[in-house]
């Protein structure tokens, strides 16, 4: 039976390389069943917030794989990205990042040909899209990482590495800093290494990851990292090997997978037979593999090689004078088919199942104890003024005072802060000596105290385990 895929040709240049990709499977001999639906801009326009219309949703929930192209998102307003909101939807946890050296492809490192993939956490991070005005002029955002979602991508990631014969992960990480949610995925990484003895393992701080990337990539086979990282160590990544139009990419779940070429919809190139489908032929490429057509995955690659070695170049890769039409090139990889460049062997790939999550690191049942709680509040009184206020209230209630923060700077108590203030304060409280916990009703009281002064306004409480 011929295979269903959801097929979502995208935004400006998307329906050109999505298109030549499709003559290209096609010329391999695979057929698949195209069901082809909208997402991003044409979803926009036509009112759909999300991006992505209801039917969109039912097709690949239907058929479980979407190959994609690139779908247009607004910036800095309106609408969430309709690749985000997929991603999210279809719990597409994984996203896998090849970056690997092409013939006549030019790169710093042409001479030492690169190989590596970033395994980047997709779904949770900076990119859970938390993030509030708290005051007219002070924007929040919220980094959500659970164990759960670090275990998944852990094991994703050595999973992929066994599969795709890789020998060592970095998980690259800020966790000197951020030590609760990096800290969590660098934990759970060391934690879970154990169970892959046959993979190197080795921690990072990811920016030095970033500056051994531009000094000595060989080093690096599978770098694994959080989201906000991984969407920037691999484009740099992808740069390292001469650019987006040559960059393939998947988002994996546990029941979902959708393929999508790294770049974007290139709106200076749209409609002109301009773009380079290299990247979204190799997205395919990663499809194949992931249904089990190592094959014709193969064979495609190796051609796609043979014409880029054979001078056959688009525009992103050679001057205009020389380049070919996105038309020529597909046209040119298709009569190569068959063709192959014995000095770049594809890796022996063998099938990658999504890990099941074992909840060997348990996630704990019982709720938290709270000791202490951060009450963020709006003001434009001096510090001391604001101190002698949030010491009083703490006499009525069964809190004490335990800090003050500016910007994340300890303002008091403090020996010397130059912090340079702006009105939004983080008012730390924590349980009266002798106390351990923090009840709701206390929260409620101090809230309630704050409501009574003049001049403060709380926009947002946080309750904290460990003060
Ligand atoms: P872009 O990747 O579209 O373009 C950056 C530069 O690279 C442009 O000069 C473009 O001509 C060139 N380029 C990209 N792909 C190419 C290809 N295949 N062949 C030849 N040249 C290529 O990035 P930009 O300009 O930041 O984003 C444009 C739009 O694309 C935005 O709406 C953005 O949100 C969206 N976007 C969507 C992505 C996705 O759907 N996965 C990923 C990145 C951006």
């Amino acid at each position: 039976m011929t295979r269903k895929i959801t097929l979502i040709k995208g935004d400006g240049i998307g329906p050109e390389v999505v298109s030549a990709t499709c003559r290209v499977l096609e010329a391999a001999g695979l057929e698949f069943d195209w069901d082809e639906q909208v997402a991003g801009g044409k979803a926009f326009e036509s009112g759909i917030d999300s991006g992505v219309p209801e039917v969109t949703i039912a097709s690949i929930k239907d058929t479980k794989v979407a190959l994609k192209g690139p779908l247009a998102t607004p910036i800095g307003y309106g609408q969430r990205s309709a690749n985000v909101t997929l991603r999210g939807l279809f719990e597409t946890y994984a996203n896998i990042r090849p970056a690997i050296q092409l013939p006549n492809v030019k790169s710093f490192f042409q001479e030492e040909a690169l190989d590596l993939v970033v395994v980047r956490e997709n779904v949770e991070d900076l990119y859970t899209g938390i993030e509030y005005m708290q005051t007219k002029d002070v924007a929040l955002t919220l980094k959500l990482v659970s164990r759960k979602g670090c275990e998944d991508i852990v094991r994703a990631a050595f999973e992929y590495a066994r599969s795709a014969g890789r020998k060592k992960i970095h998980c690259a990480t800020k966790a000197n800093i951020m030590k609760k949610t990096e800290g969590l995925l660098k934990s759970t990484f060391e934690e879970i290494a154990s169970e892959y003895s046959d993979i190197e393992t080795d921690h990072i701080l990811i920016d030095n990851c970033a500056h051994q990337m531009a000094i000595n990539p060989k080093q690096f086979d599978v770098i694994l990292c959080s989201n906000m990282n991984g969407d920037i160590i691999s484009d740099l990544s992808s740069g390292l090997v001469g650019g987006l139009g040559v960059a393939p990419a998947c988002n994996l779940g546990r029941e979902y997978a959708i393929f999508e070429a790294v770049h974007g919809t290139a709106p200076d190139i749209a409609g002109q037979d301009l773009a380079n489908p290299s990247s979204m032929i190799l997205t395919a490429v990663m499809m194949c593999r992931h249904l089990g057509y190592f094959r014709e995955a193969d064979a495609i690659e190796q051609a796609l090689k043979v014409t880029l070695a054979s001078g056959c170049l688009t525009g992103d890769l050679t001057p205009s004078d020389k380049a070919v039409t996105t038309s020529v090139f597909t046209d040119t990889l298709i009569s190569n088919l068959g063709r192959t460049m014995p000095e770049y062997v594809e890796r022996a790939y063998q099938p990658f199942v999504m890990p099941k999550l074992q909840s060997r690191l348990a996630t704990s049942t019982d709720l938290a104890t709270v000791n202490g709680v951060d009450i963020y509040v709006e003001s434009n009184v001096s510090l001391d003024d604001l101190v002698q206020s949030m010491r009083s209230l703490s006499e009525v209630v069964d809190l004490d005072l335990h800090g003050i923060y500016n910007r994340g700077t300890k303002v008091y108590p403090a020996d010397i802060s130059l912090t340079e203030y702006i009105h939004h304060w983080q008012c730390r409280f924590s349980p009266k000596s002798g106390l351990s916990s923090i009840s709701d009703d206390d929260i409620r009281e101090v809230l309630r105290a704050i409501e009574s002064v003049e001049k403060l306004s709380w926009m947002h409480i946080e309750k904290i385990l460990d003060v």
